[in-house]
């Protein structure tokens, strides 16, 4: 049998997705083990699942950090790697009106975070980091030193929209509030921006007139049960090719999209 990666989850709260993808390890629809469990929030059910499993589990004190850095910035100490100009060119999750002041404040905490963050989880060696409804952007800071070989994202996230539309906080919301009549949930990796990575799988559903949000969101839920461990076990059969394709058009143009191509095992 195949080896058996090792899955780190990043959550904030109930933790249903992480549920069915411990589920999916546990009957070996994924070759794989969650081997912690990471929270930005104490309390939250996700941690009592893992907890029920056996699994490590650990907060990260993202709330904290902020204050400090709010009320006595220089009481901070920044990772000794850090470089502030890198890090502002590379992030892309702000435009250029947004004030100096916020973007600064946003790199040099989560890099403080972040770094911490990969310590803790390098204790672990995971394959892969798996965000299950985790609410907070991971910075440059921490996607340069998890993802080693930048041809080869590891990182992965659960959206509730269908992306690009609806990025954002609250995706099953957007989309019902824009009345659209699909809504689904989309698998990628992480990149720099927000929710805006390479796309690894969609599902969708309709959408009906006498639905409501919570149906909305119960529909939503269930594919993304099913949607998250097929990714996963695709990355564990190591069948997922990051790669950027480049089409001319008639007219003579030029235009490239990164695709994650869904390759045979042995193609890699
Ligand atoms: C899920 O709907 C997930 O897609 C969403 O949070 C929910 C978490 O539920 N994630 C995001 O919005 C990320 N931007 P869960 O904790 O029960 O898995």
């Amino acid at each position: 049998m195949a080896r058996k990666i090792r899955i780190g989850a990043l959550i904030s709260g109930s933790g249903t997705n992480l549920q069915a993808i411990i589920d999916a390890c546990e009957s070996n629809r994924i070759d794989g083990q969650v081997v912690f469990v990471g929270s930005d929030k104490a309390g939250v059910t996700g941690l009592e699942r893992a907890h029920r499993h056996g699994i490590a589990s650990f907060v990260s004190g993202y709330g904290a950090i902020i204050r400090q850095y709010q009320e006595a910035p220089g009481t901070l100490i920044l990772p000794a790697d850090f470089d502030l100009d890198e890090l502002w060119q590379k992030q892309n999750l702000f435009g250029p009106e947004t004030p100096r002041q916020k973007v600064e404040a946003f790199i040099t905490t989560r890099a403080i975070i972040e770094a911490e963050l990969l310590q803790k989880i390098a204790f672990f060696r995971p394959d892969l980091l798996i965000l299950a409804g985790f609410m907070r952007n991971l910075s440059p800071y921490f996607i340069d030193r998890f993802n080693n070989d930048p041809a080869d994202p590891r990182i992965m996230n659960i959206h509730p929209a269908l992306l690009p539309a609806f990025a954002g906080v609250d995706g099953y919301g957007d989309t019902f509030r824009y009345g659209c009549k699909i809504g689904g949930c989309t698998v990628h990796f992480i990149d720099y921006g927000e929710d805006s990575g390479p796309i690894i799988g969609q599902k969708s559903f309709p959408i009906a007139e006498d639905d409501t949000l919570d149906s909305v969101k119960q529909k939503g839920l269930a594919l993304e049960w099913q949607l998250y461990p097929e990714c996963i076990q695709l990355f564990a059969e190591n069948r997922l090719q990051t790669v950027l394709m480049t089409y001319t058009l008639d007219d003579g143009r030029v235009i490239q999209r990164r695709v994650v191509k869904i390759v045979q095992a042995a193609e890699k």
